[in-house]
């Protein structure tokens, strides 16, 4: 059984938790794209863990993990998470493998991202994470990137270096173009004078990083497939969500990769014919970080105070779990959620953070939207038409008290059953995790 995992929202769901759920019926987890703008957080035997390139299953001795192909793996922040990872106990030597295939994110593309969208209109900012993903993946569709097996290569060094000197006339016409106040980007880990990388300083340091991490580069398509043949049971992780995408999602305000459902055979190397069942994350609200339109949306940290947003950002410690940026939150919105069931075939939902629910005494859905007049019920191509979108809601009884320490679905408040039946009934699909709290105890499994 082979199981792709995705964000049915804007990222953020509790991907990392519910992977480390499944991970005890899978043999391998693979993350499939998007790099270290990703923060997976799983807390486990009292251990809270923010994952951003391992895949979230690492903290279950015996099982494989892979970086696939289709992420952006920047090897500084790898070997970093390496490091954290056996501060905590848990060795990754041996059972983690980056594929031959991974492109890599390296300094001159976070140096990239930070002055490109230093040189981008106040309206235009996309709000990036500002770890190089969008140069990274440019990089890779422009046939000028490095592969993880070029690492291993004795011509690489010298590559690098090349990469750094175009990189750096790059820069110099990005610092004419920019329009933030200041003279200055900052890359943690290098040193950037007047928008130019040192390229010696660079050359060093991605010599040091390809010895250490030379031991987890493999040729992983091989590996997947005789573990396949094998019968062993492999879980697909996304990073990101479907309205991120960059083909699905709320184009531009969106990443550079395709974090939906179909993104996990480009990414792995395992054909669609393997995808046995497709899982999406959807917390019982909506939470957006970064730029672009959010329909529901009722609270941020710039122009919009709500008090139901305020208690969704205040009970759901809705902060960036890398970034530490303010997460934006509002009402649940079943037509992201129809929209991530089409285009990613979900099969089952896992809804997490119904407990940050528990004490509003009526909650809103919005269930279709209107456009210029118009109610419509399916998501709209662009940006510029989201954000015109008003949301048509309807409201539901709260069940006012606790949820977290339910133990068994039957045994939920009836008005919070009611909510989420109601929920999946207009998201399609059918339940198959319901979360109730940020443990790997606080789980109802249905169906999974
Ligand atoms: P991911 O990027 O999808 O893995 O999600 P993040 O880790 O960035 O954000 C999810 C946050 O919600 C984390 O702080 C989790 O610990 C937390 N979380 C996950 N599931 C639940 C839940 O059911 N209830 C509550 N209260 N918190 C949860
Ligand atoms: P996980 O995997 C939430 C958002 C950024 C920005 C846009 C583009 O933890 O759910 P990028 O750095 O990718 O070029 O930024 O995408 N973004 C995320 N938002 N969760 C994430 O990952 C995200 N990764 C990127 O905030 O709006
Ligand atoms: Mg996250």
């Amino acid at each position: 059984m082979n199981t792709v995992l995705i964000g049915s929202q804007w990222g953020d769901e509790g991907k990392g938790k519910v992977i480390d759920v499944l991970t005890d019926k899978a043999d391998f987890v693979v993350r499939y794209q998007g790099g270290s703008n990703a923060g997976h957080t799983v807390i486990a035997e009292g251990k809270k863990r923010v994952l951003r390139l391992i895949p979230s299953g690492i903290l279950h001795e015996g099982k494989t993990c892979v970086i696939g192909n289709g992420v952006v793996m920047n090897p500084l922040d790898l070997i970093e998470e390496i490091d954290q990872m056996r501060a905590t106990g848990v060795d990754p030597t041996g059972r983690l493998f980056i594929s031959t295939r991974t492109q890599m994110v390296m300094l001159y593309h976070r140096a990239l991202d930070k002055a490109e969208e230093a040189a981008r209109a106040p309206a235009k900012k996309i709000g990036t994470t500002g770890r190089g993903i969008g140069p990274a993946y440019a990089a890779k569709v422009s046939r000028t990137g490095f592969r993880c097996g070029d690492m291993l290569a004795k011509n690489f060094l010298e590559k690098v270096r090349e990469q750094v000197v175009e990189t750096n006339a790059k820069l110099k016409m990005l610092k004419a173009e920019r329009v933030d106040e200041g003279d200055a980007i900052e890359v943690p880990g290098c040193t950037i004078k007047d928008y130019q990388l040192d390229p010696d300083e660079i050359v060093a340091i991605y010599k040091v990083a390809a010895e250490k991490l030379a031991p987890y580069i493999k040729d992983t398509v091989p590996m997947l497939h005789k573990a396949k043949a094998a019968g062993k049971s492999i879980l697909l992780e996304g990073a990101q969500g479907t309205m991120l995408d960059i083909d699905f999602g709320t184009y531009p305000f969106v990443t550079s990769s395709n974090p939906t459902s179909g993104g996990a055979c480009i990414g792995s190397g395992l054909s669609p014919r393997d995808i046995d069942c497709v899982v999406g994350v959807i917390k019982a609200y909506t939470t957006r970080v970064g730029a672009g339109p959010f329909p529901t949306e009722l609270y941020n940290a710039e122009d919009k105070q709500d008090p139901d947003g305020k208690l969704m950002a205040e009970r759901g410690h809705e902060f960036g779990a890398v970034t530490k940026r303010p997460r934006r939150t509002g009402w649940y919105d079943a037509v992201v959620a129809r929209y991530a069931q089409q285009v990613n075939g979900v099969d089952y939902w896992a809804m997490t953070k119904l407990d940050v629910m528990d004490p509003f005494p009526k909650i809103k859905i919005c269930v279709a939207y209107e456009l210029d007049g118009q109610v419509i019920d399916y998501m709209p191509t662009s940006a510029d038409e989201l954000a015109r979108v008003k949301p048509v809601y309807e409201e539901m009884d709260g069940w006012m008290c606790e949820t977290s320490n339910v133990t068994r679905i039957e045994d939920l408040p009836p008005k919070a059953k009611a909510y989420v039946d109601r929920l999946v009934e207009l998201s399609g699909g059918k339940l198959g995790i319901l979360s109730i709290g940020p443990a790997r105890e606080s789980t109802l499994r249905i169906a999974l």
